[in-house]
This record gives C-alpha cells, structure tokens and sequence, in this order.
C-alpha cells in the first residue's frame, strides 16, 4: 500500500516539545543530580579493599581506605554516606553484641570521618544483622523460635547512643521492630544527642534484592534462606506500609525510607503524598547487582540504564537516593569495567 501523504490537521502535536535538545531540557521534569545521593560504604577491619563478587564494582574497605574513599566522593559532591560492616565470623555472637562497642569498627570509621570532614553527612545503620550469628537483626528466641521485638529495642537504643556519641549524622534503624524509631529518639535525647537524627528504613520490605548485601556484610547464611518476613513487610501490602511510615513519622523520625525503590516506586509515590518530611529510597544491592550483570553482558548500556533507574525513583518521589552507582555517577570509574 503506498503511503499517505496527506497532512493530518492536528492542533496538538506533542512532538513540538521533543524536537530539540533546547527543548526537550526547557520542559524537563525532573532530573536527578549529585546532591541527591548517598553512597553505601562497606567497611572491615583490615587488609586490601576486597571486591563484591555479587556487586562488581562495590568493595569492602579497611578504615583508613574507607576514609580516602569517603573524602573522594565529598570532594566530588557527594553530601552523604552509609556505613555498613563486615566483621569477622569470629567476633560475632547471638546478641550481637559487637553491635555496642564504643571502640568498635563503625564508630571508629565515624570519628575518624568527621574528624577530616565534618561536612560529609554520615549515616550509620541501626540493625542487629552484621554482628549476629544468626544474621537476623534482632534478638533470636530459640524457644519461641522468634525475633523478640521489645528486648531488640532496648539494644538498638544502646547501639544508637553509641553511633550518636561517635559523631554520627544519621542513625538509620534497619531493622523493623516495632516502636523502635520512638525509643531510640528518646534514648538520643536523654544522652543529650538530641542533635543526631533518625533516618528511618519505614517502609521496609521482606525483599529478595537484599541477596549482594548479604554477601557483602556477611550475614547470608549457608543454609537455609534467611527469613525475615516475621518483621519486614510482605511485598503484597501497600497500605501497611503507609501504616509504617505513619507510625514512625509520629514517633519522631526526621526522614521516611522506602526499601527497595526500583520495584515499590508506587510506595515512595504514596509515602510522598502523605507525609511533609523528606522521603528517601535505598536502590539496593539487587538492583544495582542486576544492571551491572546485564551491563557486563553487553545487554544493557550500564550508564543510560542506571541513570534511567535513579530518573525513576526521583520521579516517583524521592527527595534522596541511596544508591551504589554514586561513585559512577561522581565519574569515580575505576572499578567497573564493563
Ligand atoms: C540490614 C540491612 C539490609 C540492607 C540494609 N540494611 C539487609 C537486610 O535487611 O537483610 C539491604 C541493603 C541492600 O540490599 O543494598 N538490616
């Protein structure tokens, strides 16, 4: 059939808005940029940086590369990161009780951090997982065979002071116990750390994306999958998870987390509608595991791609994004060959 060429009379051509590059950035939406960022930070004890094998790209560092690593990033704009630990297997136990030590390896990493740039913002995990044997991030019950809620509460309290004490910016309760974001606030402030803030994991979901931070706090255990859905949320309910978010802006916390951000961006929408506080969304290991892995296979273009993924979570409403590809999007490319 030959083709038409008859004009069609068309009072809207959306096209006209799309046919130039000026344009196209005169009606520009949204946009993400660097002051949008967090960049997770893993830390161990010593030795050589060792690599992720499930996050190409991502490493462990022993403080005083943690620190290089961290100023790097500040210099290239980058206004926070998130600590995490990988401690040895050996210093691990039920209770977790590595969790409260004052000298231990994140509050070390902290002093030091705001001692050569107290302008980075640091944010340190609140959560149980890294320092117990059984990679849960509360207290195990092994009658009841249960998470028990309350007496984890009590420790997070113990471990938040320490962070705060520390120098932290941000501590950033991980672990979905239940009133955990009031009790840590109140605790803050009896040891006059009213200053430190409460970046809470509110809308935390049971999550298969988690499986590369597993492996890179070493808390994925051998046998048997880790099964946190008795405290963090099934991936089914929208509305317990505004009910969470609900609950911990009421308790006291200054900014509201959705986890993971790719595959809820209808969670950080709702969350962004309800709440005046800031709104945060963690891009998490899995996310970034699974762009890097098609990337490296030549099935996607890992920087259109990426980008694309963090546009999204912006765009659904996200005012700050905690995401791997920070030292990628800062130009910090030597680690990623793709
Ligand atoms: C620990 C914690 C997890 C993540 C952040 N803090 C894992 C988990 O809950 O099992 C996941 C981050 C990621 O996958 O990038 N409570």
């Amino acid at each position: 059939m030959a083709h038409s060429s008859k004009k069609l009379l068309l009072r809207r051509r959306p096209r006209r808005l799309r046919a130039s590059e000026g344009v196209r950035r005169l009606i520009e939406e949204h946009a993400v940029t660097v002051r949008d960022l967090i960049a997770p930070v893993f830390c161990k004890e010593d030795g050589a940086r060792e690599e992720i094998p499930s996050m190409p790209g991502v490493f462990r560092y022993q403080p005083q590369d943690a620190l290089r690593f961290a100023l790097d990033l500040h210099e290239r704009g980058v206004p926070a990161i998130a600590l995490f630990p990988c401690i040895p297997e050996s210093n691990k136990d039920a209770t977790g009780s590595a969790a409260l030590d004052s000298d231990g390896l994140i509050p070390r990493v902290i002093r030091e951090i705001k001692e050569r740039a107290p302008s980075l913002l640091v944010i340190a995990d609140v959560a149980l997982d890294p320092y117990t044997t059984h990679g849960h991030d509360g207290i195990w019950n092994s009658e009841t065979e249960e998470i028990e809620n309350d007496v984890t509460v009590g420790l997070l309290c113990n471990m938040a002071r320490v962070l705060g004490r520390a120098g932290v910016d941000f501590v950033a309760p991980s672990d979905m116990m239940d009133g955990r974001v009031g009790a840590i606030r109140a605790s803050l402030d009896e040891a006059d750390l009213e200053r430190v803030g409460v970046l809470s994991y509110a809308v935390k979901f049971a999550s298969a994306f988690y499986g590369p931070f597993r492996d890179a706090v070493g808390s994925r255990r051998a046998k048997g999958y880790l099964d946190k859905r008795s405290y963090q949320l099934n991936p089914a309910n929208l509305r317990e998870g505004l009910l969470e978010a609900q609950l911990d802006e009421a308790e006291g916390a200054d900014i509201l987390m959705v986890k993971p951000a790719g595959p809820y961006l209808d969670v950080i929408s709702k969350v962004r509608d309800r709440t005046l506080l800031p709104v945060a969304a963690y891009q998490v290991s899995g996310e970034y595991a699974q762009i890097v892995a098609a990337a490296q296979n030549g099935w996607l273009d890992l920087e259109a791609t990426y980008r694309e993924a963090l546009l999204s979570i912006k765009r659904a409403g996200a005012d700050m994004i905690f995401t791997y590809f920070a030292p990628l999007f800062v130009g910090m490319r030597d680690s990623l060959t793709t």
